[in-house]
């Protein structure tokens, strides 16, 4: 689809802990995982009930925060050893985010909203534009709008994906991408990102309690309290 090209990128997270400070109670643990994997081609869910640790897991796996206890590796780099600011750099590399409320600013177009995280980048103004309008068209966003405040929710986060898919990231995360769009519009969010990962092998990431999003992942993760309850695997994956 473009020039951009990634490499796969695996995780394999174990023994992780994370707590939260707790006001005049000590800490509490938000997650307690043993051991997590995600692999380049398939669609990771985190499921389970509000408050089981779904978000702080995903900010964990992606660097945004640091584990108290444990690994996050991903190919070579184990993110739990990594300052903050080589976090974000792996982050800038390696990860798109896609959040339920869009995170859009209204009054852009959708192609400057896509344009947001290249305007520190090296490459040239026109590449980014080009690459912006792939990704618009792939994603069947209408380009000619010129603020995102008159596109469909379903339209505005497809915005967000393009912009989380700028830099070809070989890594998606999504928080609850599909929470706040009806059953149509939520569909068509899980097919893009079921196709980011069957057709540019992407590793998608995702916490949800869509039912829809969770039938079609490779596999469902279930937390409870911040501990693996379950983990279903929908899809054969090969043995590696
Ligand atoms: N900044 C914070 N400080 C203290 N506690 C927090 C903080 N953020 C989250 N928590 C607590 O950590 C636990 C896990 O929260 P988290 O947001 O990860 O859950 P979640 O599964 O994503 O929930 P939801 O489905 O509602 O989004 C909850 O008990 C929450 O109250
Ligand atoms: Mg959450």
């Amino acid at each position: 689809m473009s020039a951009v090209t990634s490499t796969g990128q695996s995780l394999a997270a174990s023994g992780l802990v994370f707590t939260y400070p707790e006001a005049g109670k000590g800490r509490m643990t938000a997650v307690n995982i043993a051991a997590l994997e995600a692999r380049p081609g398939s669609v990771t869910a985190l499921a389970g009930p509000s408050g089981s640790g779904k978000s702080t897991l995903l900010y964990l796996l992606s660097g945004l925060m640091r584990p108290d206890a444990g690994s996050i590796r991903w190919n070579g780099d184990d993110l739990a050893l990594l300052g903050e600011a080589r976090r974000d750099g792996w982050r800038r590399r390696n990860a798109g985010f896609v959040f339920q409320n869009f995170h859009l600013i209204e009054e852009m177009s959708p192609e400057d909203n896509v344009l947001v995280g290249g305007w520190f980048s090296s490459w040239s103004v026109r590449g980014l534009r080009r690459r912006a309008a792939e990704l618009l068209d792939r994603l069947e966003v209408p380009r000619e709008r010129t603020r995102v405040a008159l596109l469909s929710r379903g339209e505005q986060q497809r915005v967000a994906i393009a912009r989380a898919l700028l830099f070809d990231p070989p890594v998606i995360f999504a928080d609850e991408p599909t929470a706040s769009l009806d059953a149509a519009a939520g569909h068509n969010v899980v097919a893009t990102l079921r196709r980011l990962a069957a057709e540019d092998g992407k590793t998608v990431i995702c916490a949800s309690h869509d039912a829809d999003l969770l039938d079609s992942c490779d596999r469902v993760v279930r937390i409870d309290h911040g501990r693996i309850a379950a983990t279903k695997v929908e899809i054969a994956e090969p043995v590696s």
